[in-house]
């Protein structure tokens, strides 16, 4: 459930959808079990006293990145989802060393690394050992989601950082090519819904694609099997697009590719969605109801993406006395001491 104060979002943790995920009801209706709001040791003002200026060097630092390289907002969002679906929420995707998930094929596109080293050099000058890395990811998503048009959402701290990091782990992100009963079990084991399979999906109303992860999509059609589920001249535009090879990049949203809105579910609609796992959303019957609202009710959208980024961040955290992280002082690093 979300409570709206002016464009702040503040969130109980409780979601759409949390209940019954084959059978959608009219909103009114909707269910609103009880969950946990968040893990029990991360809280919105673990860096008041910490590291009081924290969010506003963060917010600093990105707006300076972003005003240098717009493309770097969408990928940051990217490096968020692929940190927190891979041993959960601990920076393990920025280690970079030998057989780290940095170097899995997985992570080859995946970009937004020395923004967030430098942010984190910033941070450390005012609050030397104090704030992990995981955390500024987060709070740099947040961010990065403003500057793109999207909604605010107050960020939960206290995560720590892994210590180790391994390629083979890296395996597991969707690549875009599986069915929905994968992702919804993939969703299912990290304690996320199918609401929020769909909701985060929409994420894809902004940033690109390489043509190499939709080469199956684009060309599969010439070697005499036809994909019906994409409209036939946006294949010939992307068939035209991708021609030189998988170097060359795609707009995700056909239509509005700058904007962070809802249109993404319209193009599904008009079998535009550009990955094959996209498009099957609305070809499912599970997932279809939900894209449906989103499409009827644009604004539900804005409101429970920042419901379902909240419950992404919080994916196996390490948090709490017990847990075995540290704070990093440098996040491609582990601590030498
Ligand atoms: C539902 C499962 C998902 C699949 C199968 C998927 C797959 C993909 C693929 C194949 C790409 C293009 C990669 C490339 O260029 O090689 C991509 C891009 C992207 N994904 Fe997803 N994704 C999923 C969920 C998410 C989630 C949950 C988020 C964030 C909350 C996210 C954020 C993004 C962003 C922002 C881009 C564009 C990156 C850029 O422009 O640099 N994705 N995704």
């Amino acid at each position: 459930m979300i409570f709206g104060h002016g464009k702040h979002v503040v969130h109980d943790g409780r979601a759409w959808g949390d209940g019954e995920q084959d059978s959608f009801p009219t909103f009114s209706t909707l269910p609103v079990p009880e969950t946990r709001p968040f893990d029990d040791f991360l809280s919105f003002d673990y860096y008041h006293q910490r590291c009081p200026q924290l969010e506003q060097i963060i917010s600093t630092k990105l707006k300076s990145w972003i005003a240098k390289d717009h493309t770097l907002a969408a990928s940051l969002l990217r490096l968020h989802f692929h940190d927190c679906f891979v041993t959960g929420c601990d920076a393990s995707i920025l280690l970079n060393h030998e057989g780290s998930e940095r170097r899995a094929g997985t992570s080859k596109t995946l970009r937004g690394f020395q923004v967030i080293d430098d942010i984190k050099a910033e941070v450390e000058k005012s609050c030397l050992a104090t704030v992990s890395c995981t955390d500024i990811l987060t709070a740099a998503t947040r961010d990065a989601t403003v500057i793109l048009g999207g909604p605010y959402w107050r960020v939960p701290y206290g995560r720590k950082d892994s210590t180790t990091s391994n390629e083979k782990d890296a395996d597991t992100v969707p690549i875009g090519r599986e069915s929905v009963t994968e992702l919804l079990e993939l969703f299912q084991s990290k304690g996320l819904n199918l609401v929020d399979l769909v909701v985060l999906s929409g994420v894809h109303t902004i940033g690109r694609t390489s043509c190499g992860a939709i080469q199956h999509r684009v060309f599969q059609g010439l070697n005499g099997t036809s994909d019906m589920s994409i409209d036939n001249r946006y294949l010939d535009y992307l068939q035209r697009k991708c021609r030189c090879g998988g170097d060359e990049y795609v707009d995700l949203d056909a239509t509005t590719p700058t904007t962070f809105d809802s249109q993404f579910y319209a193009n599904l609609e008009r079998k535009m969605g550009l990955l094959s796992t996209d498009q099957r959303l609305y070809s499912d019957s599970r997932t279809l109801p939900v894209v449906n609202a989103l499409i009827q009710t644009p604004s539900l959208f804005r409101h429970q993406f920042a419901v379902s980024m909240v419950r992404l961040a919080n994916i196996q955290v390490l948090s709490g006395p017990h847990e075995d992280g540290q704070i990093r002082t440098n996040c491609s690093f582990v601590n030498s001491y």
